[in-house]
């Protein structure tokens, strides 16, 4: 399968001392989901501003890599051109815009997005505010209603929906699970994973919910201290000691301390 993303051997740096990111690798098939997982720290957010042209420009700089996107480089572009190359990303935070109403953060998105296709029309799948609605009904019964007052999980369906308007080619989610009760995350993935088997839509999922995210996902990467420490298809990680142990809690760390046990257990095994 050819690959739509393409990570190799990226570098960043915060404020010329912290190597946030140190040689990370990865690839995102075209039509595929594919999870990049991680604890708090560990880098998910910093590579995926990276790819997006999100990262701030002072004080940090992708110091390594290549990034490609669709066969063409990526490094260094500004949002709005990754956005129009069809890359678009349900931020871990300030998704909505709280003191408008559901409709309106739609219609803003639809504005947008027509802005961005310019001609690429062709590919959109959602033309219209209707369109999500006929994919999100709980949005619908709150369309007139501001965002500020919609639960957690139809936050992160509204913000999936206004990034679908764009017609994005890649559609990355940052921590679609945050804050959220186990019966509405089981519901966004299921969600993701729907619009990825019925509309083919590429899906990059980056994550603290391990066993959620690969519970969907077809490949897996295991971010750890801005490195990829373990990859493969998630079947096989889900089945790995380490990740039963470290990140799906079912392993015999015991009363021993978690990040020492780790570390060491990490070295010893996957290197
Ligand atoms: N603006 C910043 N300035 C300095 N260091 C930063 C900045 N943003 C992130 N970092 C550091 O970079 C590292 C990676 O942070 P990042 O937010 O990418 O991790 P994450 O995996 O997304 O974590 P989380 O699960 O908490 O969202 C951390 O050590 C963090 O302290
Ligand atoms: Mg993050």
């Amino acid at each position: 399968m050819t690959a739509l993303l393409e990570v190799e051997g990226l570098e960043v740096v915060y404020g010329h001392a912290i190597r946030a990111i140190q040689g990370v690798s990865f690839r995102v098939e075209e039509g595929a989901i594919v999870g990049l997982v991680g604890l708090n720290g560990a880098g998910k957010t910093t590579t995926i501003r990276a790819i997006s042209g999100f990262l701030p420009t002072e004080h940090v700089r992708i110091t390594d890599g290549r990034l490609r996107f669709a066969g063409r480089s990526i490094l260094g572009l500004r949002p709005y051109e990754t956005a129009r190359l069809g890359i678009a990303v349900v931020p871990e935070r300030e998704k909505v815009f709280d003191t408008l109403t559901v409709r309106e953060n739609l219609d803003l998105a639809v504005s947008a997005g027509r802005a961005l296709r310019a001609g690429a029309e062709a590919h959109a799948k959602f033309h219209s505010v209707e369109d999500v609605f006929a994919l999100f009904p709980p949005l619908a019964a709150r369309a007139e209603q501001d965002a500020v007052l919609l639960s957690g999980g139809e936050r992160q369906m509204l913000a999936i929906g206004a990034c679908l308007l764009g017609a994005p080619r890649l559609l990355i989610v940052d921590e679609a699970s945050l804050g959220l009760a186990p019966l509405v995350r089981r519901q966004v993935l299921d969600l993701l994973l729907r619009l990825n088997q019925k509309m083919g839509l590429t899906v990059l999922l980056v994550d603290q919910d391990v066993a959620g995210v690969l519970s969907i996902a077809r490949h897996g990467y295991i971010l750890e201290n801005g490195r990829v420490v373990f990859d493969g298809p998630s079947d096989r990680l889900l089945a790995h000691g380490d990740v039963q142990e470290f990140y799906l809690g079912r392993g015999n760390a015991g009363e021993r301390g978690y990040r020492n046990v780790k570390q060491y257990r990490r070295v010893r095994r996957w290197h």
